[in-house]
């Protein structure tokens, strides 16, 4: 610690600390945004590893309901050639692996990573193919057409989810929750496996632009239905005011030395 001692009043000691912390401040801000950013959602073509990984996890978390071979039991159906499209909404929605005495398959934090659901789904459609999980182009909203969007949505969404995708009750005590969490993927997942109560809308049915203008139109309203201020679950705003305070704290640290530093010293003529 001596020489920390010897070298504290150094004059560009104060600069050394402002720069060390400003690098702290990348390394913190890059960790932060990177643990949240989706490994990338596209699913690669699955190989005979990542197959036998997900028929472990299939035998460990999904068997015991679906049976061993996914074949179905009494208390859960086949999910021969529901596809890898059906196990990542399932999944990743949290529906899935469902609670053995649970109410209904409502939305919940997922149990099984990306790469783990992934692994699933590959497994799953090695059996019998079905609806591959789309490929972020495929549910990007460039060149969408949200007033088709909307006229879509009414016309085959509403009657259970609402005019503004908040929800509501069905028949049967079934519930069609609201479309405020579901990511595009899931939405798009969502249309063309037809979870529980609702209807499958396959591409002849729905094809893959309109269900593209579907999305556009749920994600849109969703921002308009926004007032504004804090909504724990948008990260974006959070970190962005957190760079903004951290920038402002750091200004004011420079100044604050650049102040100090000129002391003493006779000023220089500019
Ligand atoms: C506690 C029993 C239980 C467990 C465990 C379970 N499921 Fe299910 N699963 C069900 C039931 C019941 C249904 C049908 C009702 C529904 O769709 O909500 C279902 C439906 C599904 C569907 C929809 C099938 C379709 O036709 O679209 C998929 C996909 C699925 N499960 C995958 C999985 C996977 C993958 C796991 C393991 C990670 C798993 N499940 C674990 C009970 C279970
Ligand atoms: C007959 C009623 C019905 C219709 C019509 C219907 N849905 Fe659904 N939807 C449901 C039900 C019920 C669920 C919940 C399924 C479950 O929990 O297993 C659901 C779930 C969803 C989810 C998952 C939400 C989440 O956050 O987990 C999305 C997304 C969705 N629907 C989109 C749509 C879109 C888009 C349309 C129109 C193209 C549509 N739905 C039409 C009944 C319906």
């Amino acid at each position: 610690m001596r020489w920390i001692t010897a070298r504290r009043r150094h004059p560009a000691a104060g600069y050394a600390i402002v720069l060390l912390t400003l690098v702290a401040i990348g390394l913190g801000y890059a960790a932060l945004t990177g643990a949240g950013s989706p490994a990338s959602a596209s699913a690669p073509a699955p190989g005979q590893q990542q197959i036998a990984r997900g028929q472990e996890i299939f035998a460990r978390n999904c068997a015991s309901c679906h049976g061993l071979e996914a074949q179905g039991t009494a208390v859960a159906p086949s999910l021969i050639g529901v596809g890898a499209a059906a196990v990542d909404f399932q999944v990743s929605t949290g529906r899935m692996p469902a609670a053995e005495q649970g109410p209904e398959n409502v939305r919940k934090p997922p149990v099984l990573d990306t790469s783990q659901t992934l692994e699933v789904a590959g497994y799953i459609a090695s059996l019998a193919g079905g609806p591959a999980i789309p490929s972020p182009e495929q549910v990007s909203t460039a060149g969408a057409d949200v007033a088709v969007g909307q006229e879509l949505f009414i016309a085959n969404c509403a009657q259970c989810h609402n005019f503004v995708g908040a929800g509501g009750a069905l028949t049967y005590g079934k519930f069609a929750p609201a479309l405020t969490q579901a990511t595009p993927t899931q939405i798009y997942e969502a249309m063309l496996t037809g979870p529980e109560a609702m209807p499958v809308f396959n591409d002849t049915t729905m094809t893959p632009m309109n269900k593209r203008d579907i999305i556009a139109y749920v994600t849109a309203t969703r921002t308009e239905a926004n007032p504004g201020g804090f909504s724990l679950g948008r990260i974006g705003p959070v970190t962005e005011g957190l760079v903004a305070f951290l920038g402002l704290l750091l200004f004011m640290v420079v100044a604050a030395l650049w102040i100090t530093a000129k002391q003493g010293k006779p000023r220089e003529h500019e």
